[in-house]
């Protein structure tokens, strides 16, 4: 397939309205690198009350994530992501509104439950429209969006931090979320799923309006295959001899994707160059707009080489320069030069930069595509859950961890635990690049 030249308008629709779903997990998770700067002075907050706030979305996330797979497969994909945007727009407003900590909290448990469902629904929603040869172009997309979303909080942040008005910060999110809801309205639900529900005329139809006439029919016959050899997909499904090894995988994959630092330079950047030595807090705001722009770029050339390189390979070079960038980092903190401030921004960019090129998409990727149909929506639940949770415990424990360790103890841990992630890779990743989830089922499943 010359992909460029057959990749059909609707598809290309249908993507960039779920890819607005990432721009939402980005940017509700990582607005509040500025609002804690603004609402801790303001309401008072103890280190440990500034950890439940920027984790409570992730406690929102673990509970997301948790129901998502009841949602997705009984209402389907696209009304999961229909609820989805109606939790961020509540969210936001309850946020923009809020006058006391605990408002701050809600609203952000709420933005945590958008976030979770749609952090499974979206990948599983694009794995399942794409065809097999831009499916990772297409998940990683996703990855992209987040990138975004995240960015654009830092843009935001930086824009109303001259006016501390931490309320607008919150608000912003809301535009995307009902852009999103509109967005979806012109959507169908994917043809795997339409097959599950008994509905093989409406899927071959939506198969149709997603694909070029060439592969239509052998695409329906491999899903139908994928499909009639399906169970019921129940819980004790995860536990079969043949599918626990990849179940592990998944979750581990996505453990590691948090458990090597990520969020802690995402959420807590601005204290991170104040640790640093950055003493204005918009200079600080500045960096953390830097970390977010190289972010987006890596992603970019992720997105490009995705389909080309392999996810294994991208896997192997990501870790490799994570775990050199953070024992640079660790290293600069235990020396306290007088350059720090130069160091941990390059060195944060490296670490950045080598993780949007693997950890960050490739995670998505993969546990979107290397589970059997009939587990697909419990097995990704499984490890997006565990991608939360993680996070939630990174997140919530940095501070203390800092107060601790020091920050150089702290980064030399996320260096440790990289090589540990490298090691795993290594040892148990496969490469499913090219493949086509129903030929992935077959040698995996
Ligand atoms: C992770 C997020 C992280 C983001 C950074 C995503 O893949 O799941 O936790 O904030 O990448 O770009």
């Amino acid at each position: 397939m010359g992909k460029h030249a057959t990749v059909p308008g609707y598809l290309i629709f249908s993507a960039i309205v779920a890819c607005l779903g990432g721009i939402l997990f980005g940017y509700f998770t990582a607005v509040i690198s500025g609002v804690l700067l603004f609402v801790s002075p303001m309401f008072n907050l103890t280190i440990a009350q500034q950890g439940t706030l920027v984790s409570s979305i992730l406690a929102g996330g673990i509970l997301g994530s948790a129901w998502a797979s009841t949602v997705t497969d009984g209402w389907g994909r696209r009304s999961s992501m229909m609820l989805a945007a109606l939790l961020f727009i509540s969210s936001g407003l309850l946020q923009a509104f809020a006058q006391s900590y605990e408002m701050l909290i809600g609203g952000r448990l709420i933005g945590g439950l958008g976030v979770g469902l749609t952090s499974v629904v979206c990948p599983l929603y694009l794995a399942e429209i794409s065809p097999p040869k831009i499916r990772g172009t297409l998940i990683s997309s996703y990855q992209l969006a987040i990138t975004l979303g995240i960015l654009l909080s830092f843009g935001v942040n930086y824009f109303f931090a001259f006016s501390q008005d931490w309320r607008s910060m919150c608000s912003v999110g809301v535009i995307p979320a009902g852009l999103f809801l509109l967005g979806l309205g012109f959507l169908r639900e994917t043809p795997p799923f339409l097959l599950r529900q008994g509905k093989p005329e409406q899927a071959r139809r939506a198969l149709a309006s997603l694909r070029q006439g060439g592969e239509l029919s052998q695409q329906l016959a491999e899903l139908q295959g994928a499909a009639s050899a399906q169970t019921s997909g129940r819980w004790q499904g995860l536990f079969q001899p043949k599918i626990r090894l990849i179940v592990l995988i998944g979750i581990l994959l996505s453990v590691f994707q948090q458990i090597t630092g990520i969020n802690a330079v995402i959420y807590y950047g601005p204290k991170i160059f104040a640790l640093a030595g950055s003493g204005a807090m918009d200079s600080a705001l500045l960096a953390t707009f830097a970390i977010g722009v190289v972010n987006v770029v890596a992603t970019i050339f992720s997105v490009w080489s995705f389909d080309k390189v392999g996810r294994r390979s991208l896997l192997l070079l990501g870790l490799t320069g994570m775990s050199l960038a953070l024992l640079v980092l660790a290293a600069g903190f235990y020396g306290s030069a007088p350059w720090l401030g130069t160091v941990s921004l390059v060195s944060l960019m490296v670490y950045v930069s080598f993780f949007a090129i693997s950890l960050g998409p490739v995670t998505w990727v993969i546990i979107a595509e290397i589970y059997p149909l009939r587990i697909r929506g419990k097995a990704m639940t499984v490890a997006i859950m565990a991608n939360w949770a993680t996070n939630f415990l990174v997140s919530r424990i940095f501070l203390d961890l800092v107060a601790l360790l020091a920050p150089s103890g702290v980064f030399l841990l996320f260096a440790g635990l990289s090589i540990i992630g490298l090691v795993f890779v290594y040892r148990l990743i496969p490469e499913t690049r090219g493949k086509s989830l129903a030929a992935i089922e077959a040698e995996l499943g």
